[in-house]
């Protein structure tokens, strides 16, 4: 069976414009796929554990080749659980705003926290990152108030957003990825037609 699983890393609830991008997503996508599992992980509220010294040790033992003591394969079971229902998807829907030029703390904790050795990446001392997930597809709702890809950059911002999230995916083997755009939120005429353009697109995305 298809499985989404559908992240949101704004904070703000029912208020967040990146989750109504996503939201008309999934109902769109519900509608046509009424048997796909879905997954909603909301990183406002999900329990995310420090990425502490024990996981960094574990992790860094696995690149090294090294055995885990007691406390790193306590890290490690851990750090494998999380990563696990990440890679069990097989689509990803992500509703992230920009955050100063960026993505929100907890999305990039999230990240820090799945994207590992041997779950998501290999890693080759001569050609570099090995993506590990394959045949994934993933469904970008990006918001910003001011940046746009039409504004003129730096003025309005530098997107460090999209480019971030895909050269992650880029990295962990996701290279089918859609974005669904609704920006800029704030610097706009008339942001509820732009929200609804941007709610038709990802309804016709799905
Ligand atoms: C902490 C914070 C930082 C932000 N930084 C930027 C930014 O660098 N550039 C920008 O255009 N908008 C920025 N914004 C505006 C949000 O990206 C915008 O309001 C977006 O629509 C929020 O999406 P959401 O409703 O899903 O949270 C920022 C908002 C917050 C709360």
């Amino acid at each position: 069976m298809t499985k989404l699983l559908y992240i949101k890393a704004s904070p703000r609830g029912a208020g967040s414009q990146s989750a109504k991008v996503a939201d008309a997503f999934l109902e769109a996508f519900k509608s046509a796929n009424p048997d796909a599992e879905i997954d909603i992980l909301d990183l406002a509220t999900e329990n995310l554990p420090e990425f502490d010294g024990n996981k960094i040790a574990a992790k860094l033992a696995i690149i090294g080749g090294q055995e885990h003591d007691a406390a790193q394969k306590t890290a490690w079971d851990e750090i494998t659980e999380i990563a696990q229902r990440f890679i069990s998807a097989d689509i990803y829907l992500l509703a992230v705003p920009m955050w100063n030029g960026s993505i929100p703390y907890r999305m990039k904790h999230y990240i820090d926290l799945v994207h590992q050795p041997g779950l998501l990446i290999g890693l080759d001392p001569a050609t570099g990152y090995i993506g590990l997930l394959e045949g994934k597809k993933a469904y970008l709702a990006l918001t910003s108030g001011a940046f746009s890809p039409s504004m003129p950059s730096p003025a309005f911002g530098v997107d460090h957003h999209s480019t971030y999230l895909r050269s992650w995916l880029n990295q962990a083997g996701v290279t089918d990825i859609t974005d669904l755009r609704f920006q800029p939120t704030l610097l706009t005429a008339d942001p509820e037609a732009d929200l609804a353009a941007a709610q038709d697109n990802a309804r016709a995305a799905a």
